[in-house]
């Protein structure tokens, strides 16, 4: 069972198990929210070891007859409010879904395990959490050097914009009413493992980008406003640092992990990219420049600087190297190339685009599924 499969990340997860383990039956549940978009799964919604339900991960009773009747021994578990600007606007609904959901789902998984003659055994609840929930670091350098420096936490030349890195042990500090239901939501994950004994494991991620993401994020909404010619409003001065990680890379982990990690444990998933806002969003002008025609650079006077988000983080930096030392998994892409492939993908799908801007694409499900 893998939920939130209909949104950016969990489309990428879902169609890869599906393509690589036909002998997989993948249950994709999703609540089909504004992020759910089911024609991200075009592809494969037809493919005989897929079926899509659409329910609320809330709904208790709902997640206990999914899992009973699905027989379910796996979930990997993506449904989220994912988005900090509509945190900071609506914390309720991210309390109710982060955490509430979690808590119904972990419930309902746990009941049905647990009535199983084998138990807990061959079962797992894999999490899926973000790094924001560690909180923010600092941008600092060692004495007389001017940051972004080379480190040597990653075998590639990195450049980072501080000293200090998350890692797994890394105390818990959200500041937004995202990351803090995220966090709660990491909490119920390992007090069901301690508390029940059940087999969990949570990861946390730095920030993702690739094909599918919706136009709300910084990198898919300033590709867009680019090609439309709108202003790019960049937050604060553009020096928050984030970390970038391409999304099919996460999904390749999440593989990783599912099968190789080790219940009970914690893995921080990141490719040792931190950029500062400003520079990513030249590198995107750059780039949307070249591939659609127009001068480079010239797109440079969409920048236009506005009011900084409140309580904005001011960096983000993962070290994966727990995964990548115990499990062996390595990003596959530099950050140029999965730049480059992701403008390519949202020149090539303007309906995409076009449908999720427009609203169209929440006519789907009645199209698709409503009488199935
Ligand atoms: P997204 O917003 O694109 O997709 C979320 C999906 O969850 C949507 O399909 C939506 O319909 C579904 N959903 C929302 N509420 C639901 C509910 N109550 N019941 C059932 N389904 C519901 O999110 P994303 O960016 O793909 O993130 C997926 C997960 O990965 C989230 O848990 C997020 O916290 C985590 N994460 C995201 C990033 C990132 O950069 N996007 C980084 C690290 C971790
Ligand atoms: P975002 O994609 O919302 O991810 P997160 O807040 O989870 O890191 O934002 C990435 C960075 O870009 C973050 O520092 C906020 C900044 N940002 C802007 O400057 N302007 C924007 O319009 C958006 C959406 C984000």
């Amino acid at each position: 069972m893998i939920t939130g499969g209909a949104g950016f990340i969990g489309s990428h997860v879902v169609r890869l198990f599906v393509k690589k383990y036909p002998d997989y039956k993948i249950i994709n549940v999703d609540k089909l929210t504004y992020a759910g978009n089911l024609g991200n799964l075009k592809d494969i919604e037809n493919l005989p070891n897929y079926k899509f339900i659409k329910a609320d991960i809330v709904d208790l009773e709902d997640m206990r007859k999914i899992i009973r009747d699905e027989k379910i021994d796996g979930i990997i578990h993506l449904a989220a409010e994912s988005h900090v600007d509509r945190s900071i606007k609506d914390p309720f609904t991210f309390a109710k879904t982060n955490i509430m959901g979690t808590l119904s789902l972990l419930q309902a998984a746990k009941e049905y395990w647990e009535s199983l003659p084998e138990k807990f055994e061959g079962k797992l609840f894999y999490h899926i959490s973000t790094d924001e929930v560690y909180g923010a670091l600092e941008i600092t350098a060692p004495e007389g050097v001017e940051p972004p420096f080379t480190t040597e936490a990653s075998s590639s030349d990195h450049l980072a914009y501080g000293t200090e890195f998350f890692v797994e042990t890394t105390k818990y500090d959200p500041h937004s009413p995202y990351s803090a239901s995220k966090a709660s939501s990491d909490h119920f994950v390992r007090a069901y493992h301690d508390t029940y004994g059940m087999p969990t494991i949570v990861t946390n991620c730095s920030n993702n980008y690739g094909p599918y993401q919706f136009p709300e994020k910084l990198i898919p909404l300033f590709i867009n406003n680019i090609l439309q010619g709108r202003a790019l409003p960049v937050y604060g001065k553009g020096e928050n640092v984030r970390d970038w990680l391409f999304v099919e890379d996460h999904a390749r982990a999440i593989d990783t992990i599912f099968h190789k990690g080790k219940t009970g444990d914690t893995y921080n998933i990141g490719g040792f990219n931190e950029w500062r806002n400003i520079d990513l969003i030249k590198v995107l002008i750059k780039t949307v420049d070249k591939l659609s025609g127009k001068p480079e650079g010239s797109s440079e006077n969409l920048i236009t600087y506005v009011t900084d988000r409140p309580g904005h983080d001011m960096r983000y930096a993962i070290d994966s190297r727990k995964l990548q030392k115990e499990l062996g998994w390595e990003p596959s892409l530099q950050f140029e190339e999965g730049i480059e492939k992701t403008v390519k993908w949202y020149l090539e799908n303007k309906d995409w685009v076009d449908n999720v801007t427009s609203g169209d694409y929440e006519k789907y499900y009645d199209k698709m599924y409503k009488n199935r």
